[in-house]
């Protein structure tokens, strides 16, 4: 089968549905593959790079006239006339909201896959375009109010004064948000972010965000990762949260979306006139309707306080090369899905929830929407488990915590009265040891720990060569059996054997973690 790569037609589009990778991997799976001359361009593949990788680079007409196309936006009507009846198209559709364009797709007795109606499911997220380009956009739009904003985004201590960190909000923690949470830390920012589902709170606080609750009862347990409409209550209550953020952080980005209906509307324009001037809004709802007022899409607004609303609805294909290639990974991994046997031939398998998710149109019929998929996005509930009951804890008195210390130290000093001269010094070293240590680990992020500890269990190896030293205490004129050669034996074998599964079981430990991160 020949899939044909199209140049978009829209002049802002610089995104390509396929990358040199990705064509080499199409090959691969049997498939024969056409790129328009110039396809790759906007995103850094020049027509050179297609042809190395394998595929024939051709003019306009040919590119749509394969038996599979593969873009990234909706054909235009002079496109769909391109189209060879009976084949097949892959790209963005946007189905719900264009009832016309699957029609004149239908009457073309064409095949559609919809890239943006897969189905929100974790066997299908390797595909998932939407996701792999709202977690760009979040990233984007970052960036981009970091480029309007005046100030740095971390704290400094320098000798022309102190910086504090940037404040930045995030309302939505879906997969925009969570980017945006990320790149905001990153960058050295403050972050705080709010959602309406309460699942989200985990989420933000695992970025290393702080989670602002809004004072509502109101909060919405998701099943399936999608919000709800906000009850009167809680928009309220969220509206006194929002007001409070407006005045108090440099930066907001909102990305709230409930699927099927307008953006809801988060922040108003007497919040944006209370915000300090300098301050940036990035509103990635803008093409949805706004979860800013006064946010035009495309655009960016200067408020007369000198609030600028930063409306781009292209973010993704503002880092067009990596948009590109998660973009043609996400229809590799769908052609992976679609081409079991490898061998070229593109076989839908119609019982599958994620091939009959994005088929909106089949051999020219409409088929969309497709029958509702089972997310859950937690888990299923259980029987009520009783709350374990809390021992009440006995309080010691105070008195005898007071004795059992007295009688520690009192067995110390006599332990010091009656060991060797050096235990003392040792003793010393081994309780400085113990103070030094605890301050160092103490300070290592907890996540580091693991590695730590892995490699420096090979400090037990001072304990093999004690051990070994001890050996040589042993008395050769008498048997080894006997009473002192028989204690320093055990003893020492035991301390040898011990510190030897410290050391060895150690850097087993290192050497799977790193396995962890190589390649293949
Ligand atoms: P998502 O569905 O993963 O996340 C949306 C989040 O908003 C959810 O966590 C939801 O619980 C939350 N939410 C809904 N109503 C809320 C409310 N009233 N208050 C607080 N939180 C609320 O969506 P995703 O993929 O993260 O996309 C976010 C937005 O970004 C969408 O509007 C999408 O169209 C847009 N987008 C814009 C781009 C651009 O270039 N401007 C690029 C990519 C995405």
């Amino acid at each position: 089968m020949i899939i044909g790569i199209p140049r978009e037609s829209d002049p802002k589009e610089t995104r390509v549905a396929a990358t040199p990778k990705s064509v080499l991997q199409l090959i691969k799976m049997g498939y024969e593959v056409i790129v328009e001359s110039g396809a790759g361009e906007k995103a850094s593949f020049p027509d050179g790079e297609y042809a190395a990788a394998g595929a024939s680079v051709v003019e306009k007409t040919d590119a749509w006239n394969a038996e599979l196309v593969i873009k990234i936006n909706a054909p235009l009507d002079d496109e769909i006339d391109l189209l060879k009846a009976g084949s097949t198209l892959i790209s963005l559709i946007a189905a719900p909201r264009s009832p016309e364009l699957l029609k004149k797709l239908a009457s073309k007795s064409l095949t559609v896959l919809a890239m943006d109606s897969v189905p929100r499911i974790s066997r299908a997220q390797s595909l998932d375009v939407v996701t792999s380009m709202a977690n760009i956009g979040g990233y984007r739009a970052v960036i981009e109010a970091a480029h309007e904003f005046g100030s740095l985004f971390t704290g400094q201590v320098t000798a022309a004064g102190k910086v504090p960190p940037a404040k930045v909000f995030v309302s939505g923690a879906g997969v925009a948000g969570l980017a945006a949470i990320g790149t905001a830390r990153a960058l050295g920012a403050i972050v705080r972010a709010t959602d309406i589902r309460v699942e989200a709170g985990e989420q933000v606080e695992s970025m290393g965000a702080e989670f602002v609750h809004v004072d509502s009862a109101d909060q919405q347990k998701s099943s399936d990762g999608y919000a709800k409409e906000a009850s009167q209550d809680y928009a309220a209550a969220a509206a006194r949260m929002y007001a409070e953020q407006a005045r108090e952080v440099d930066i907001i980005i909102t990305t709230a979306l409930i699927p099927g209906r307008p953006a809801p509307r988060l922040i108003t324009e007497e919040m944006v006139a209370s915000m300090k001037p300098g301050s940036v809004i990035v509103d990635m709802a803008a093409a949805n309707g706004g979860n800013v007022a006064g946010s035009r899409p495309d655009e960016i607004v200067v408020t007369d306080n000198g609030v600028k609303i930063i409306g781009y609805t292209d973010l993704p294909g503002r880092l067009p090369t990596q948009a590109s290639q998660m973009f043609a990974t996400n229809i590799v991994n769908l052609m992976k899905l679609v081409t079991p046997a490898k061998d070229g031939i593109l076989t839908l398998d119609l019982d599958d929830v994620v091939q009959r998710g994005i088929l909106v149109v089949h051999e020219g019929e409409v088929t969309w929407p497709p029958p509702a998929v089972s997310v859950s996005a937690t888990p299923p509930p259980t029987a009520e488990v009783a709350a374990p009951i809390k021992k009440e804890k006995k309080k010691r008195d105070p008195r005898v915590t007071y004795v059992v210390m007295a009688i520690c130290a009192a067995a110390l000093l006599a332990l010091f009265f009656i060991s060797p001269g050096g235990l003392l010094g040792h003793f010393m070293v081994f309780m400085l040891s113990v103070v030094v240590g605890f301050y160092v680990i103490g300070n290592v992020s907890h996540s580091l720990h693991t590695p730590l500890m892995s490699v420096t269990n090979a400090i037990s190896g001072i304990i093999i060569v004690g051990c070994l030293a001890g050996l040589q205490l042993i008395d050769q004129t008498t048997a080894i059996t006997t009473g002192s050669n028989l204690a320093i034996l055990i003893l020492s074998v035991l301390g040898i054997f011990l510190a030897s599964i410290n050391v060895f079981g150690g850097f087993t430990v290192t050497q799977r973690m790193l396995q962890m991160f190589r390649k293949g």
